[in-house]
């Protein structure tokens, strides 16, 4: 009796120290782990934003999803008006020739952009502190007028520009972007 429970107890403490070391040779290869730690989970987006390809895949994580189908077709012409007339000078999310147009709605209102875009001399002329501001800012560069644009052409654009603004790491999603 006495030999048996040795026996017994022999064997369990033998399964449980080659499930240890199972365990302890596995973690050390990197392929089982309990929980991510804040090195490894900050690790896929520091590395790809590094390697210089993680625009794209950022961009893809957090892609805005449009509510319906208008929605997205507004988003599709205002993406095409958006490169036939305004990339030369702006991108969205970083300064070019003019500012990054992130954030413009909250800047300023629709009936401010429309006429601007409009003719911006026009605004400029009109004393509107906030553009003669930005023009000063701006080395008093003129941007081009587009009197073809319609108001729903500019609206489309606005909403282009709002559904990739945040398309960047840093925008959305600081915890994951620290260094
Ligand atoms: C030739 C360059 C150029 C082109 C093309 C251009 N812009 Fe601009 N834009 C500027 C500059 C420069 C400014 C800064 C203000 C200034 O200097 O007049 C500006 C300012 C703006 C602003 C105000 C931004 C802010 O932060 O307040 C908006 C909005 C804007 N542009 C929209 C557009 C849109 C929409 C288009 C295309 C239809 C466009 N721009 C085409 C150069 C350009």
């Amino acid at each position: 009796m006495r030999t048996n429970y040795s026996g017994f107890a022999l064997a369990v403490s033998m399964g449980l120290i080659v499930l240890l070391l199972g365990f302890v040779a596995l973690s050390a290869g990197g392929l089982v782990q309990l929980a991510p730690t804040e090195e490894t989970a900050a690790m896929p987006i520091d590395s790809l934003g590094k390697a210089g390809m993680g625009d794209s895949l950022r961009a893809t994580v957090v892609a805005y999803v449009p509510a319906n189908p208008q929605e997205a077709a507004a988003i599709a012409a205002g993406d095409a008006l958006f490169k036939s007339n305004c990339a030369q000078c702006h991108a969205v999310n970083e300064k070019v020739v003019g500012p990054a147009l992130a954030g413009i709605t909250k800047r300023r209102s629709i009936n401010w952009i429309i006429p601007w875009v409009h003719n911006s001399a026009k605004v400029i002329a009109s004393g509107d502190e906030y553009a003669v501001r930005l023009y000063g800012d701006y080395s008093k560069q003129q941007m081009p007028a587009f009197p073809n644009l319609t108001d729903q052409n500019i609206k489309n654009i606005v909403a282009f520009v709002s559904a990739q603004e945040g398309s960047s790491a840093t925008d959305s999603a600081p915890a994951l972007a620290v260094q």
